[in-house]
């Protein structure tokens, strides 16, 4: 399949393409798509790694401090996946739409693609890495999923398992709705939402038989 993209599908620049011009990608054919997708890329790339000079900072990342060179536009989600090399996180939409970017910031889950790294200084962030013990022990709601096959490709499955580990610190026994409720703001392409939250719902059940223990 040609990788050409045509012209008048796209505009001069990156930043000229309209969502009219993205529509009549897709029906075009896979090439467009895919075309125009590099190009949102590139301008997202472009953005973060601007002109602008970084700055050495620290962050507490999974109970340890971490030293990167940030932008002062620079996303977490972009230090955490390129900087520091914690590619669990996931990049989706970049634009605070589909959760699979989702971290714990001081144990709230956030969108790590809408949060300046600079703001997370003296915070402590929490990414799928961190999860598991030390000795490889899964945390109870990655066993959930083990236990229960839940999801499909997984590329969301980070940013669920980060959601429900946040909103399990505020509702330890939710009922299925409540933990549907808890974890709306993540979105599941492959649509597999009855298994992921049969599988979360396990995750959060271990997570109190762990507790009583
Ligand atoms: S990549 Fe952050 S919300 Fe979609
Ligand atoms: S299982 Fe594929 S995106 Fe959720």
């Amino acid at each position: 399949m040609s990788e050409t993209v045509d012209p008048k599908l796209i505009g001069s620049s990156p930043g000229t393409i309209s969502r009219r011009d993205f529509i009549k990608g897709v029906i075009v054919g896979g090439a467009t798509v895919s075309s125009a997708g590099y190009l949102f890329r590139a301008s997202t790339l472009l953005a973060q790694s601007g002109a602008v000079g970084g700055r050495l900072l620290t962050i507490n990342v999974n109970g340890q401090n971490r030293r990167a060179d940030v932008m002062k536009q620079e996303t977490l989600a972009w230090t955490l996946r390129h900087k520091l090399g914690l590619t669990g996180t996931k990049l989706g939409c970049d634009r605070a739409e589909c959760g699979s970017c989702t971290v714990l910031i001081d144990d709230v889950p956030h969108y790590a693609c809408s949060v300046l790294t600079h703001t997370v200084r003296n915070r402590k962030v929490l990414t799928i890495e961190g999860l598991a013990s030390s000795d490889g022990t899964l945390h109870p709601i990655q066993q959930g999923v083990v236990d229960e096959q839940g999801f499909q490709c997984a590329f969301c499955m980070p940013g669920f398992i980060m959601a429900s580990v946040g909103f399990l610190k505020t509702n330890p026994n939710p009922n299925r709705a409540e933990l549907a409720q808890g974890v709306s703001g993540n979105l599941c392409r492959c649509q597999d939402y009855d298994k992921i939250l049969t599988a979360l719902m396990r995750g959060a059940e271990n997570m109190r038989s762990a507790s009583n223990a």
